[in-house]
């Protein structure tokens, strides 16, 4: 049985079968008469309705489990959790503040677990902005992607994602918010590493796509004030946007903090892509439970 709880748990054969499944017109209803598990510790606003609608679109019945309804660890473990809503469900989704709480989850479970994001990776917005680079730049394979800000659980998928679908990957962040050493060993090993420099200007400089992500992420809120302060010089302007190649485009996973990250005349301006990439979602969402039925 599958799970999707990273990019790197996948060869990159299995992320093109994603992506094509996704595209499939007229997809089969593989969870006819199923149900679909949501947990999420954490907001969402995307992820829980594009996940929600592509379980529809396949026949089945999602099922939203918010923060306080379950109390993981607290009412009951994880793992009781996880076996009592696999009695209902063909597949459990979880938005968690620790990633080790869907490998606890997939480790018990009898259906499928994919990581709605967790403190480490969120890799169901990584196959939306595939999909998204894909139907914008005609090709993967040879693009460049300069991620600019945060090394965090958005720029842990896309590196991955990325790198496995043959596309070169920089990042610019500041002192002390880079990959660790333990991410980068990983990432060399699946030949997905990504090169890292000091400024943004480096980075962008003849890109394809400029991705950048909050500098704050969901669970670092009292950091946001020093954030802020280490971040000064990283937002994605105009003025950066224009040392990227010719027809870059723009990406962010939103929710996005306009006049930090992202200064609103790149977000809403001719090269950005976030509505596309967010729309891409439920495509993407509808890939992976195709995907992961495949072998149940
Ligand atoms: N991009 C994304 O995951 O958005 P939500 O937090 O709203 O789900
Ligand atoms: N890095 C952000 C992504 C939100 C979709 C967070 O974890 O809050």
């Amino acid at each position: 049985m599958r799970h999707f709880l990273d990019i790197d748990d996948l060869q990159p054969s299995d992320l093109a079968r994603i992506l094509n499944l996704a595209t499939t017109r007229n997809p089969p209803p593989v969870l006819a008469g199923k149900g679909a598990s949501l947990l999420f510790e954490k907001p969402s606003a995307r992820t829980r309705s594009s996940t929600e609608m592509a379980v529809v679109q396949l026949g089945g019945h999602p099922t939203y489990i918010g923060p306080a309804e379950v109390g993981l660890d607290e009412r009951e473990s994880v793992e009781d959790v996880t076996r009592t809503l696999a009695c209902y469900s063909a597949v459990i989704g979880a938005r968690v503040f620790d990633h080790r709480t869907v490998k606890r989850m997939a480790a018990v479970s009898a259906v499928p677990v994919i990581n709605l994001l967790s403190d480490a990776a969120h890799p169901t917005q990584a196959v939306a902005d595939l999909l998204t680079i894909r139907a914008a730049r005609g090709h993967l394979e040879g693009r460049v992607l300069a991620y600019v800000g945060d090394a965090n659980n958005m720029a842990r998928s896309l590196a991955y994602a990325a790198g496995l679908s043959g596309m070169a990957v920089r990042i610019a962040s500041p002192p002390g918010y880079e990959f660790s050493e333990a991410d980068l060993r990983r990432m060399r090993r699946r030949g997905c590493e990504p090169v890292q420099v000091q400024k943004p200007a480096e980075a962008v400089s003849g890109a394809d796509v400029v991705y950048t992500d909050v500098w704050t992420s969901m669970g670092q809120e009292e950091e946001a004030e020093q954030r802020r302060k280490d971040f000064a010089g990283f937002r994605v302007d105009r003025r950066l946007m224009a040392r990227a190649a010719a027809g870059a485009v723009f990406m962010h996973c939103l929710p996005a903090h306009r006049g930090e990250e992202v200064a609103s005349t790149v977000m809403d301006g001719p090269s950005s892509l976030v509505w596309p990439q967010a729309a891409n979602r439920m495509h993407a969402a509808r890939g992976l439970l195709l995907w992961l039925m495949e072998q149940v």
